[in-house]
């Protein structure tokens, strides 16, 4: 079996889990109409619903805190932050936002105008969102092997830089407001950008004097794997590999809880000055005056520490350890996890992993609802329910070819004995899986149906 480092750090204060029996849990499911996001968080044992903004702060962080400055204008905190950020990526002109969907509004708004094509690795959700409220077409350009589950691949993160280069060449800087690259590619399973990759990209992006932005939310996540997995790099130090990567970009949005190891806020980084100024227009109309944008002064400061915290080798270790650790459990079993895991979770191929249930019925989603039986854990369902499409001529629904079970693993939250309680659970319904029954729905919104839909047994 894979050994696993130990956690390098120490546990000074606990948050009691709450254990609850098969019977009872049985009731909370059939409650909720088996739809997870309808549990209460008391119920749930393990979870790993998401990544963002569930990481715990360190001692360092809480100790900031206290040193928040709440000032309206020229918040100390700010400066310490921008300080902090500048080191990291080399932008020198910040601007915080509430979230990371706060600096996506922002930017779009001020470099998208209607009718036009942003091509990206594979723009997150509400990215491509905002992107589409705007009046652009997003464009998601990945490599073919990222869209294979099976594809082993380093980086599956890449964007194919002959399709990025066709649509430049094709559409040029009229049509092409900017160019995203999203590190890692979370719509894909959190797969690394390649610093080869990034550099070939910026050189199309200036050859075609297109700007390159990147969404950075698990920007020190892709920066292990190019020191792990990109020979150049091996020996380079993080710090310095994430000021390369920024380096060939013109700026970059994040949401900050997910690397920024804070449970909320969010902030976008420049080179331009001018664009930078534009910014701030718009924040003090969204987000609010730009030293502070949308955060309190202490969350600031809690920011500041961890974005240097992310950067340091033994956390990021563990943490793209402990995610690839929990995978190949699963998988020296013979249950089919996308390859290889990527930084901040593992996934499951539902259809794969429970053929006799047809694709009508759910099979992601009847995993998700098993693994809550199982043992308190809550997975989420990225597949069938949240992604399939009607055909608006016919009325036929168009179904997503991947059905997902995402374990998204919360940053410095659990063990690695909380990690064998998941793997242990997964292989005792995989034994069992020939038991398992369809799901149909039962109630469903007209948009966004995965959030509040019910289901039933078939
Ligand atoms: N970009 C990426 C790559 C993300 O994964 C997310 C959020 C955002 C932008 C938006 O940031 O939530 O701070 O507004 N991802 C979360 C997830 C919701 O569960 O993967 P936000």
């Amino acid at each position: 079996m894979k050994k696993i480092g130990p956690e390098p750090y120490k546990i000074k204060m606990v948050e009691p889990l709450k254990q609850t029996t098969r019977e009872e849990r049985k009731k909370l499911i059939a409650r909720a109409g088996y739809n997870i996001f309808n549990l209460g968080s008391e119920d749930i044992y393990i979870d790993l619903l998401t990544d963002s903004g569930t990481s715990a702060m360190s001692q360092f962080q809480w100790a900031a805190l206290m040193q928040g400055d709440e000032t309206y204008a020229g918040s100390r905190s700010y400066f310490r932050l921008k300080d902090t950020i500048t080191s990291i990526t080399g932008y020198p002109y910040v601007l915080p936002s509430h979230q990371g969907r706060g600096a996506e509004n922002i930017i779009t708004e001020m470099l998208i105008k209607p009718g036009t094509i942003v091509p990206g690795n594979m723009h997150f959700d509400s990215t491509r969102a905002h992107m589409q409220l705007k009046g652009a077409t997003p464009l998601d350009l990945v490599i073919d092997q990222g869209l294979k589950p099976e594809a082993d691949h380093p980086f599956k993160g890449n964007i194919n830089l002959n399709k990025l280069e066709n649509v430049l060449k094709e559409h040029g800087r009229e049509k092409v407001p900017f160019v995203l690259i999203t590190v890692t590619c979370n719509s894909n399973g959190g797969q690394p950008v390649s610093m080869e990759n990034i550099r070939s990209a910026a050189e199309l992006c200036r050859r075609y004097r297109v700007p390159l932005y990147f969404d950075a939310a698990r920007f020190a996540e892709n920066c292990y794997f190019i020191k792990d997995r990109e020979h150049a790099y091996k020996d380079s130090e993080l710090i310095d590999i994430s000021r390369e990567m920024f380096s060939y970009g013109d700026g970059c949005m994040m949401s900050s809880k997910k690397d920024g190891l804070v449970n909320i806020g969010g902030f976008m980084a420049f080179k331009d000055e001018v664009l930078h100024q534009h910014a701030c227009q718009l924040s003090i109309l969204y987000e609010g005056f730009p030293t502070y944008g949308g955060m309190a002064g202490r969350d600031l400061e809690a920011l500041s520490v961890g974005l240097q915290e992310v950067l340091e080798l033994p956390y990021l270790r563990f943490r793209v350890e402990q995610v690839a650790y929990l995978a190949e459990r699963l998988q020296e079993e013979g249950v089919p996890v996308v390859k290889p895991p990527g930084g901040h979770a593992v996934y499951i191929d539902g259809k794969k992993f429970l053929p006799h249930i047809p694709q009508s019925q759910f099979p992601a989603q009847v995993l998700v609802v098993e693994l809550y039986l199982e043992s308190g854990i809550r997975a989420i369902e990225l597949g069938t329910t949240a992604f399939t499409e009607k055909d608006p001529d016919s009325g036929e629904l168009i179904y997503p070819e991947l059905d997902l079970v995402r374990l998204a693993i919360p940053r410095r939250v659990y063990t690695n004995a909380h990690i064998d309680v998941v793997a242990e659970s997964v292989l005792s319904i995989y034994k069992k899986r020939d038991q398992l029954k369809g799901l149909k729905i039962v109630y469903e919104a007209p948009v966004l149906r995965h959030f509040t839909c019910r289901f039933d047994f078939v």
